[in-house]
């Protein structure tokens, strides 16, 4: 085991620092910059049935769910198909109304998910194609799908999941591009993505080699009492996913939510004692995370942004700051994300935490 770990304390930081080389992975091959397109074969479906999709259902668990709601996003805004995100464990009871255009994708890094399963076979009784975006080769919700794409994460052992999440939204990305191209986007549109995707691994390398901003930042919260993550659009989903990890591997009581949600009630919850940070990248609703943070501030909560190289106004507002490399807000989310698995990773190892084996989880639910 100590081999696989390549000299890694844990498998977490060893799978948080394997990302440049598993998105690569999840790029490889698909990228067409001829057609300015992304290719995904094992859709096993043809341009002519790629544009008959109305609507995408997208169902998963917890990391995977969350990779489903900037999913969502990314579709909407590339191919403007209406998209759903449900939970596996909801969409299996609802009796969701569901009709011949509409795809259901089921997101799973095991592909062994009970409720993720169970939800596969709901929607396959009901006559829908279902495609699964799996990364264990050859898993049950991958067998029993029409079709999907492989993630080529590599092995992820680590209980809370990393790797597995940034390769499942550049998946999003892929086929956001792949549907957007048979709609609404140009070639210019499609050629200026795929160049800036091919980016991507080498600006997560930077962001990782910046590692020790991150883990002082984590030193100085780690006894905070709660912790709020808060996002809006792109990064809304990675809101969801920040406290997410912190709460699997530190049981620091962390909550994700819009940033505008915090005035109907989040914020009667801040004080000096519990930080929040915000996830705001250079983005179309920029201005609008500005004013949060003031809001936050003026409660004398303390503010960690997670913002982008060049912001010389962020400073001035938060108490810490992390810079990401330039990018398309449609990237973003997978630079963002590094710094929250970081913080987290850190602030678990400051309080003596099992960090490869959180309390009370397993790495897959593979019961009800
Ligand atoms: C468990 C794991 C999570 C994972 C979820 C879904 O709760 O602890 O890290 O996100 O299951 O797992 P899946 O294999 O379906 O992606």
């Amino acid at each position: 085991a100590e081999a696989e770990l390549g000299g890694y304390p844990h498998y977490m930081l060893k799978e948080i620092f394997d990302q440049p080389e598993a998105i690569r992975n999840a790029m490889r091959g698909r990228l067409d910059l001829e057609e300015a397109t992304a290719k995904l074969g094992g859709l096993n479906m043809n341009p002519h049935q790629l544009l008959r999709i109305q609507r995408i259902v997208i169902v998963g668990c917890g990391t995977a769910r969350h990779a489903g709601i900037v999913g969502e996003y990314l579709i909407e805004s590339l191919a403007h198909l209406p998209v759903e995100v449900d939970y596996a464990s909801e969409f299996r009871y609802r009796n969701a109304p569901l009709d011949g255009e509409t795809v259901v994708f089921a997101v799973s890094q095991s592909g062994e998910t009970a409720d993720t399963l169970a939800a596969v076979r709901e929607a396959k009784r009901k006559g829908m194609r279902v495609l699964g975006i799996c990364n264990q080769v050859g898993s049950t919700i991958a067998r029993e799908t029409e079709g999907g794409v492989y993630m080529h994460a590599g092995p992820e052992i680590g209980v809370a999941a990393t790797k597995s999440f940034t390769s499942q939204v550049l998946v999003f990305l892929l086929l956001a591009v792949l549907l957007g191209r048979l709609r609404y986007l140009s070639a210019r549109q499609g050629k200026k993505l795929i160049e800036a995707i091919e980016k991507l691994p080498d600006q997560v390398t930077s962001v990782l080699s910046r590692h020790k901003e991150i883990r002082a930042i984590a030193e100085k919260y780690a006894d905070a009492e709660a912790m709020l993550f808060l996002g809006r659009q792109f990064q809304y989903g990675i809101a969801l996913e920040g406290a997410l990890k912190m709460k699997e591997i530190t049981y620091i009581r962390a909550e994700g939510h819009p940033a505008a949600e915090l005035k109907h009630g989040v914020i009667a919850l801040v004080d000096e004692r519990i930080p929040s940070i915000f996830l705001c990248p250079q983005d179309g609703v920029y201005d609008k995370n500005v004013s949060n943070i003031a809001e936050v501030k003026a409660r004398r909560g303390p503010v960690i942004a997670i913002a982008s190289e060049g912001d010389d106004r962020i400073g001035k507002l938060a108490d810490d700051v992390f810079l990401i490399p330039q990018c398309s807000e449609l990237l973003a989310p997978i630079l963002t994300v590094v710094p929250l698995q970081l913080l987290a990773y850190y602030t678990a190892l400051s309080l003596g935490r099992d960090i490869d084996k959180p309390r009370n989880l397993a790495k897959s639910v593979t019961v009800e």
